[in-house]
């Protein structure tokens, strides 16, 4: 597995890639959800590079860039096991050379005016802007993304259709607990009390797609009991919203929808959705 920090090492090993090549964007402190993208990729590319890169400019001020968890070397052990064959894990001087800044953005809107869009201002034109980086760089056939942070997902696809960029981009299934807690770094903020309230989110989702299921449409008194759920169980609700499958507006003939809904819990904002499709 090559390990490639710059921009030159990543360009002479592009210039040996042959075949299809598919690229897994992450922020490193890998576990199964990032390894579940990896397995993916490995088997419907040629070539795999995982980049490793906690991306400032997606981070607010007072949010959690500092404490966000790094373990490049257990990162590092993982993919090389896994079988992936070059990773690319650059600095921020790499990535941001004029002291950190970017004078050149990139803005999806729409799909970002609502849900953590809102709530985390400039946060996905941080990551559109990295993501379009790494694009650049490492011109991949193929991109991989978790359906865990669903808005991004719909942010990239969005993004690379307006752009022109060519890339295919492959959506992958959010991986969970055996209790239903979606994998995240941020779970080890949580205390043992907050770890074991924590499931409460997925289950108040799903609890949403039954009701859909069954053919609920009261889109605001099911959001409504949403937010209850996770106040009873201790969360401070971000949003608990019901969309279309694409986060457009519900509407009450849709046969599939997307809920979403953001949490704190303690110091950790936990993020989760869930598909649902009318029988
Ligand atoms: P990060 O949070 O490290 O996630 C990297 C990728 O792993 C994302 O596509 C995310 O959706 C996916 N992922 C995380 N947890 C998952 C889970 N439990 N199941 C399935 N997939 C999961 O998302 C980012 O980094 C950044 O915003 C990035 C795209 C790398 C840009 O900086």
């Amino acid at each position: 597995m090559h390990l490639l920090t710059t921009a030159d090492a990543l360009a002479v090993w592009r210039g040996t890639a042959t075949g299809v090549l598919g690229l897994v964007p992450t922020m490193g402190n890998l576990h199964a959800g990032h390894m579940a993208l990896v397995e993916r990729a490995l088997a419907q590319c040629d070539r795999v590079v995982v980049s490793i890169f906690v991306n400032p400019l997606q981070f607010a001020p007072g949010e959690d860039l500092d404490s966000y968890p790094r373990t490049f070397d257990a990162d590092r052990a993982a993919l090389e096991a896994a079988g992936v064959h070059a990773v690319f894990a650059p600095s921020v001087e790499q990535m941001y050379p004029h002291g950190g800044a970017s004078a050149t953005t990139v803005h999806v809107s729409g799909v970002t005016d609502m849900l953590c869009g809102t709530r985390r201002p400039g946060h996905f034109q941080g990551v559109a802007t990295i993501v379009t980086k790494l694009f650049n760089l490492v011109r991949p056939d193929c991109a991989f993304f978790g359906e865990k942070d669903f808005q991004q997902l719909m942010v990239i696809r969005r993004m690379v259709e307006d752009l022109c960029m060519g890339v295919e981009i492959v959506g992958v299934p959010t991986v969970r607990e055996d209790d239903g807690l979606a994998r995240s770094s941020r779970n080890q903020y949580l205390g043992a009390d907050e770890r074991r309230r924590a499931p409460m989110l997925a289950a108040a989702l799903e609890h949403c797609r039954e009701r859909l299921e069954a053919g609920a449409r009261d889109f605001h008194a099911l959001e409504a009991d949403g937010w209850a759920r996770l106040v009873e169980a201790g969360f401070e609700p971000d949003y608990f919203e019901i969309r279309g499958p694409e986060l457009q507006a519900p509407q009450t003939d849709m046969r599939q929808f997307r809920v979403l809904s953001a949490a704190f819990i303690g110091r950790a904002r936990l993020l989760d959705n869930v598909a649902v499709s009318v029988p």
